[in-house]
């Protein structure tokens, strides 16, 4: 084997190997949201000056944005969590298709793309471990706003007719409401011609982020967080220095540390509204969690079962459903959750099984028999939330356990062994044989 082959190797093959069954205790600080991050950096394809993100989370996720971008052409510089972009020389209007297959929120170049140039090519996604994921809702909207889209050999064309090749506002009614499609649209309609509705728009708080730093940006945007949002297109938009906003979904896998190991912590910093239907389910199943303005404490004894099932936000999040099984693995009672958002995402079920859990399946629906104890055993992270699962069901088994599929993790947690282990767990990161 060449030297590069085991390189290669030792970095796409890591493991954490937990001890579990350890107490954890202190305070614990949330990164920036990956998801807001993302869509955030898309941004700096509508405007020639700098758009300066603080609070950017050292992820590879975010690394691969970066590469989508300066492929288009776009100057990025990191500075620690600070990220500097400039579009001032955007000079494709095509995203390779690597780059998309391997980041499929790259996806959504295309709107700032159309909105800047009048023209984008972009490979399609395709599916990923948690369902088939289609652009259906984008493509649609983007049509209502004017461009002409065909789909061809796997790649979506769009162009703008006409002189000035500029998007005209109108009229979309989202079928679902989906975060990307409306951040999409979004990003489409500011600098369009004239008044954009977003019916059944997506109403995640990573879309107000967005809508925040359009604003800043000159952009004039109503109704994020509503169902219904409206933008009246402005000609330009100008630079902006923005913070991204605590990830929720990192927050909340750290509230189900502190829960599966029966232990109290501090998160800071959290917007609590951004975890309500969380922070409930914690409640109900015995945790004690107060806020002081700035993070959130939680105190976990005993744990009893709830039945959740996933939807759009204010609903429950389908990205803290499989962190939220291994938890209920543990409670005491028979709990009932169901996923409705993505098709494919349980498949840490059997991994959790393999742990000792008791879990029967019905459709998209599982049915989860708290057990005494899970036992440590060597595990797969089938997707990023699946991976933090199996973390979290490490921390809380007898022994030993392997998770497997630490680069999905990388992709969505900054240094979470690192962060785990400062408040008492003990995980080390190892290269498997
Ligand atoms: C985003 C998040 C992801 C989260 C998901 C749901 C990012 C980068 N990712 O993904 O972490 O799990 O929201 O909260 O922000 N759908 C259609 N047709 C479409 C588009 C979507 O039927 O054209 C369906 C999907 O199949 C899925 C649902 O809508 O069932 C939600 O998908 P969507 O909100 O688009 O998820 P993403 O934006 O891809």
């Amino acid at each position: 084997m060449t030297l590069a082959a085991v390189r290669s190797r030792v970095v796409l093959n890591p493991q954490l190997e937990i001890a579990g069954g350890r107490q954890l205790s202190g305070e614990l600080t949330v990164s920036g949201a990956k998801n807001s991050a993302l869509v955030l950096m898309a941004t700096c394809l509508l405007s020639r000056d700098t758009v300066r993100l603080r609070n950017v989370p050292p992820l590879t996720d975010i690394t691969g944005m970066g590469e989508m971008l300066s492929s288009l052409g776009a100057q990025v510089v990191r500075k620690g969590d600070v990220l500097e972009l400039t579009g001032d020389r955007i000079s494709s209007a095509a995203a390779p298709y690597e780059l998309v297959n391997s980041l499929r929120a790259s996806f959504f170049c295309i709107g700032p793309l159309l909105a800047r140039m009048g023209m984008a090519r972009v490979p399609l996604p395709g599916g990923c471990q948690i369902g088939t994921r289609p652009v259906v809702e984008h493509v649609k909207g983007l049509k209502a706003l004017g461009a002409q889209v065909t789909i061809e050999h796997g790649v979506v064309n769009a162009v703008v007719p006409g002189r000035g090749h500029r998007l005209k506002g109108g009229r979309i009614h989202l079928d679902c409401p989906s975060v990307g499609a409306t951040e999409t649209l979004m990003m489409a309609a500011v600098l369009a011609d004239g008044e954009t509705v977003i019916d059944n728009a997506a109403q995640e708080p990573e879309v107000v982020d967005l809508a925040g730093l359009l604003i800043a940006m000159g952009a004039r945007v109503r109704g994020a967080g509503t169902p219904t949002i409206t933008i009246v297109g402005v000609e330009r938009l100008h630079g902006a220095d923005y913070a991204v906003i605590p990830d929720r979904i990192e927050a909340g896998t750290l509230l189900l540390a502190a829960a599966i190991t029966r232990s109290n912590l501090r998160i800071t910093p959290v917007i609590p509204e951004h975890l309500g239907a969380v922070i409930t389910k914690l409640e109900e199943a015995g945790c004690v969690i107060s806020h002081d303005g700035i993070g959130l404490t939680i105190e976990a004894r005993q744990i009893n079962a709830v039945d959740l099932r996933t939807q759009p936000f204010p609903g429950f999040p389908t990205d803290l459903q499989a962190p939220f099984m291994s938890l209920l693995a543990t409670a005491r009672g028979t709990s009932v959750i169901t996923e409705n958002i993505f098709e494919n995402r349980l498949q840490h079920v059997a991994e959790l099984q393999r742990m000792g859990a008791a879990i029967r399946m019905q459709g998209n629906t599982a049915f989860v028999e708290g057990v005494p104890r899970l036992s440590g055993a060597p595990v797969q992270g089938t997707d990023l939330r699946a991976a933090a699962a199996m973390v979290l069901a490490g921390l809380a088994a007898d022994g030993i356990t392997t998770v497997s599929g630490i680069e999905y993790l990388d992709r969505g947690y900054a240094f979470l062994e690192e962060k785990l282990n400062a408040v008492g767990a003990l995980i080390r990161r190892v290269n498997a044989a």
